[in-house]
C-alpha cells in the first residue's frame, strides 16, 4: 500500500504551538508529514525561511520533513508525493478564505484534497502575527510559543516599554 502523505503548508513566521498542536495531529493521521514553509519575501517576514526551517527541525526533530517551497502548493505537494493538504481551522474566519484555497487548490489540482484541523481549544485564537505582536509590546507568552521561537524573538525583537 502506497505512504499517506500530508503537506502542512504556512508562513510559520513564527511557528507557535497551535502549529505545533496541528503537526502532532497530522503524525496521527498520516505515515509522513512534510512542513512546507513558503518562500515569499513580498510577506515581508520577520525570519528568513532559513531560519524559520531551522527552528521548525529543531523542534519537530526527524519525525517529519521540513521544506521550502515557492510557486504553486499543489505543484509542491505533487513534488513529494503527497494528496493531502492539511489546513488548521481555528474560528469561523478562518473558514472563507480558507474555503477558497482549498477549492482554488482543487481545481488546479484534482489529486488533492485539503483536510482541516483543530488545534486544541487553547491555541484557538493564537496566530503569529499576535505572537510578534504580543511580544513586541512586552506581554506574556508563556504556554503560546516553544522557548526556542522566544529566544529567537529575544534576538530579533527589542519589547517596548508603553509610553
Ligand atoms: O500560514 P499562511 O500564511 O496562512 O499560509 C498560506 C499558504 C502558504 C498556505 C498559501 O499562501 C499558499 O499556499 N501559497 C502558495 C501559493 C499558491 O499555491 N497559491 C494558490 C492557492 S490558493
Amino acid at each position: 500500500m502506497s505512504r499517506r502523505i500530508a503537506v502542512y503548508p504556512g508562513s510559520f513566521d513564527p511557528i507557535h504551538n497551535g502549529h505545533l498542536d496541528l503537526i502532532e495531529r497530522c503524525r496521527t493521521l498520516f505515515d509522513e508529514v512534510v512542513v512546507a514553509v513558503l518562500h515569499n519575501e513580498a510577506k515581508k517576514p520577520l525570519f528568513t525561511v532559513d531560519e524559520r526551517i531551522e527552528t521548525i527541525r529543531e523542534l519537530v526533530g526527524d519525525d517529519c520533513r521540513v521544506e521550502s517551497f515557492s510557486g504553486l502548493l499543489v505543484d509542491f505537494t505533487d513534488q513529494v508525493g503527497a494528496r493531502a493538504v492539511v489546513r488548521g481551522l481555528r474560528a469561523v474566519s478562518d473558514f472563507e478564505y480558507e474555503l477558497q484555497m482549498a477549492l482554488m487548490n482543487r481545481r488546479l489540482n484534482s489529486r488533492v484534497e485539503t483536510v482541516f484541523l483543530m488545534p486544541r481549544e487553547d491555541y484557538i485564537y493564537l496566530s503569529s502575527r499576535l505572537v510578534k505582536e504580543v511580544f513586541a509590546l512586552g506581554g506574556d507568552l508563556t504556554g503560546l510559543v516553544p522557548e526556542p521561537v522566544l529566544a529567537r524573538l529575544r534576538e530579533r525583537l527589542r519589547p517596548t516599554a508603553p509610553a
